[in-house]
This record gives structure tokens, sequence and C-alpha cells, in this order.
């Protein structure tokens, strides 16, 4: 009851993961028009730089947003003063993402500038909202911390983001590359490495069925993925290999110690048959490792020529984006069904709520796409990259197709039960806990 208590009105979620989904397509179609310049990328406003913000703007921020919004009242049982600051986060954000792609993509340094405030300034309303959450929340203390470290992660890449688009201008910082390999950590393990951990200790354990890893493991990840974050921010600031190799290899044990707990969990709970989702989640934390290796060998110039570029292309399409994609397609339909409990009327099984095909289109076609563009990258070959390319474009639209058949499955459930429209601005008062 405490958990369906907490659901915001679901436009609220939904246009976030929405939002994700529309931006995922937008990805693979944009990264199809910037094939040429992507194996040779070296940093700098372009298509590549568009491409690369689409992705982690575009599909990560909203996606952590959106879950960061619903799941942490759900999880610490702590609801939001006001939904008025969710909503200004929203049209911020998403207002300042579209103007400040269309700076990176043209190269006009005022829109990057206009989109980058505007964006910075829905960032710091979702900070503030997230923090007020954290501050009064007394459950959950190792996923509260991950998150912590995400919200000051999250500060220091936007104030380095800003100084990298005037520094384009006014050329003031002692070095443009470090400091941009330094927005790269700070956001991708930082930011988004720290959320994904931390809610990773929420959402496998709940939907594995299983009793919170015990052991070490949690707040040794924990310790572990901080301090590599810290060497490795030090590292890009100074150039220093040695410190960038150091950071990667604590990064290595610290994913070593996470993926031990979830596999834990996965072997412990009493939901053995996790689906496809779990194949994307699992291929995800196979990943990690394995960019944090290239990421060290990187470091060391022992990639080769595309090594950075190869190296950037792992942790944010092969990693992040494969893990949030598994995770996405488990919360989109487990939201839809918490928030589909109407007195008389049976909520539909998750597997009711949308057919099983678009899911399979997507992976296989997200798989090829990795390969493909993974291909191109090391080998030079802008036609490997587009022809992956068009492989995540097919495998974007299929998940779109999936999360909009699970919204419709919503408001046709609600209108059936109601002989009328859906209720979209308001949480469904409920009497069944467990749809
Ligand atoms: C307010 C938000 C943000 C702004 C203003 C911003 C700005 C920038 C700028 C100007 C660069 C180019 C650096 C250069 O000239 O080489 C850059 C690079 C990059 N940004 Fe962001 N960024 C933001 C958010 C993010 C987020 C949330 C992520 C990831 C989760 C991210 C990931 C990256 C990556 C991976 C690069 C490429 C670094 C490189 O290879 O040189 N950014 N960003």
């Amino acid at each position: 009851m405490g958990a369906q208590m907490r659901l915001l009105p679901p436009t609220l979620p939904f246009r976030f993961f929405g939002a994700a989904a529309v931006m995922h397509v937008a990805v693979w179609l944009a990264g199809f028009w910037a094939a040429e310049g992507i194996p040779a990328f070296s940093g700098g406003p372009g298509p590549v730089l568009a491409v690369i913000h689409i992705l982690t703007l575009g599909v990560f921020g909203m996606t952590a947003m959106g879950a960061a919004f619903q799941l942490l009242p759900v999880a610490t049982g702590v609801a939001h003063r006001s939904l008025v600051p969710v909503r200004l986060a929203w049209w911020l954000y998403l207002s300042g993402a579209v103007v400040l792609f269309y700076g990176f993509a043209t190269s006009i340094h005022a829109a990057m500038l206009i989109g980058g405030i505007v964006v910075a300034a829905g960032f710091m309303v979702f900070l503030a909202v997230v923090a007020s959450l954290l501050r009064r929340a007394r459950t959950l203390p190792l996923q509260v911390r991950f998150a912590w470290v995400g919200l000051v992660s999250l500060l220091l890449l936007v104030v380095l983001g800003l100084a990298l688009i005037e520094d384009l201008a006014r050329g003031f910082l002692p070095d443009h590359q470090f400091v941009g390999l330094a927005h790269l950590i700070l956001a991708a393990f930082g930011f988004m490495g720290m959320l994904t951990m931390g809610f990773s200790y929420i959402l496998v354990p709940m939907f594995a069925l299983s009793a919170n890893p015990p052991g070490p493991e949690g707040s040794v990840s924990f310790f572990l993925a901080l301090g590599a974050v810290a060497v490795g921010v030090a590292g890009a600031l100074v150039g220093s290999a040695p410190l960038l190799g150091g950071a990667a290899l604590l990064g290595a044990v610290a994913s070593a110690a996470y993926i031990r707990a979830m596999l834990w969990s996965l072997r412990n709970g009493m939901r053995k048959n996790l689906g496809l989702s779990f194949v994307l989640i699992k291929a995800a934390w196979l990943m990690l490792p394995v960019c944090l290796v290239m990421g060290g060998a990187a470091a060391f110039g022992m990639l080769g020529e595309h090594g950075p570029v190869l190296f950037t292309f792992m942790l944010l399409f092969g990693w992040l984006l494969t893990f949030l994609m598994g995770i996405l397609q488990r919360i989109i339909p487990f939201l839809a069904a918490m928030n589909m409990s109407k007195k008389g009327k049976k909520p539909p099984r998750l597997s009711e709520l949308a057919e099983a095909a678009p899911l399979k289109i997507h992976a296989f076609c997200h798989a090829l796409a990795l390969i493909a563009v993974g291909s191109g990258i090391a080998f030079d070959s802008s036609n490997l990259i587009r022809g992956g390319a068009v492989a995540g474009v097919v495998g974007a639209l299929a998940f779109l197709w999936f999360t909009v058949t699970v919204l419709r499955s919503y408001r046709d459930y609600h209108k059936e039960s109601d002989g009328g429209s859906a209720p979209l601005n308001s949480a469904t008062p409920v009497s069944n806990p467990n749809p």
C-alpha cells in the first residue's frame, strides 16, 4: 500500500520514459547522419557531439530523471512536497536540450550557451528535488549514498559542460581536451554510473523477488567506484595516464563487486525466468568491466588511433544504453500495471500489456548495431557505421512501438473500467497492491 500511495500521476514518469524512447530513435538517425566524423572524433562541436548529447541528455538524462522522481518516493517512502518542480524540471530540461542539440549540430555558440544554461537549470531543479527526498530518507542507506555521489557528479559535470561551451568562444581553459575528458568521466561514471549502480540495488532484488544482497559487496562497490571517479577526474584534469589507468583498475574491481552482488540476487531470487530484459542487463554487466579495461588501455595509447572513440562508444552505447534499455522495458509495464488496479477489474499481467515481438526485434537490432558501429570505428569505415545506425533505428522504432503499446493498454484498461477516459493527472486509488 505504501508504494502505491507514492505513485505519481502517470503522465509525469511516462513523459520522461516516452521522451527517452523517442530520443533513442533520434540518436541512431543522427548517428547515420554523423557517421563520417565518428571514427576520428576528438571533441569539439559538430554532428558527433550532437549525437553524444542526444543519447546522454535525451535518453540517459530523461530515464534517470523519470526513474528518480518515481522510484525514490516508492522505495524510501518519502513523498514529494510538491509536483510543481517536477513539471518545471521537465519543461526546462526538454526545451534546453533541444536548443543545445541544435547548437552542437550547427556549432552556433549562442544556441549552445542558451541551451546549455536552460538544461543546467532543469538539472538543478531535478537535483534540488532529489536532494530533498534523499535528505528525508531513513531507509536504504547504501542506495542513498550512491544517489548523493550521483548528484554531486551532476553538479560538477554541468559546471564543466558550460565551461567547455564558453571556452569554445573565449579559450580560457588551460587544456580543453583534459576538461572534456573530466566532464565525460563525471557524466558517464559519476552521474549515470553511480545512479545506475545505486538503483540496481533496489530494482534487481525487486524484479528477481530476492532479499538485498548480504555481504560487503555493496559498500565495497560504492567506495571503490567513488575512488575510481575521483582518481579518474584528477587524472583527466592533469593529463596523467597512470592516474587514469589506476582509476580504470579501481573501477574494474568496483564493478566486479557490484556484479557479484547482482548475481547473488538473481541466484537467490524467487523469480527465475526474468526474460529478455535481463539478457540485456547481463550483457551490459559484461560490457562494464570491458569498457573500463578499454579506457585504461586507451589512456596509455594501447588501443590505436581510434581507441578513445571506441572506448567512448563501448561506455555509452555498450554498457549504459544496453543497461537502460533492459531496465526501461521492465519499469514501463511495471509502472503501468501498478497504476491499473481498479475496484472490481482484475489488472492485466505484465506480459499482457504488450507483445514480445518488438522487444525481440529491438534486442537483435541493438546487438547488430553495436557490432557494426564498433567495427566501423575500429576499421574507420563510415559505411559500416551507417549500416549499424540503420539497425539501431529499426531496433529503436521497435522499442518505441513496445512503449506505445503499453501506454495504449493502460489507456484502454481505464477506458473500459471507467467507461470514459484514462486518469492521467491523478494517481490511481488502489485496491490490490500487487497487480
Ligand atoms: C548541461 C549539460 C551538459 C553540457 C552543457 C555539456 C557540454 C559538453 C561540451 C561542450 C562538450 C565538448 C567538449 C569538447 O569540446 O570536446 C561535451 C562533451 C561530452 N559530454 Fe557533455 N554536456 C552536458 C551534459 C552531459 C551529460 C549528462 C553527459 C553524459 C551522461 C555528457 C557526456 C559528454 C561526453 C561523453 C562528451 C565527449 C567528451 C569527449 O570525448 O571529448 N554531457 N559536453
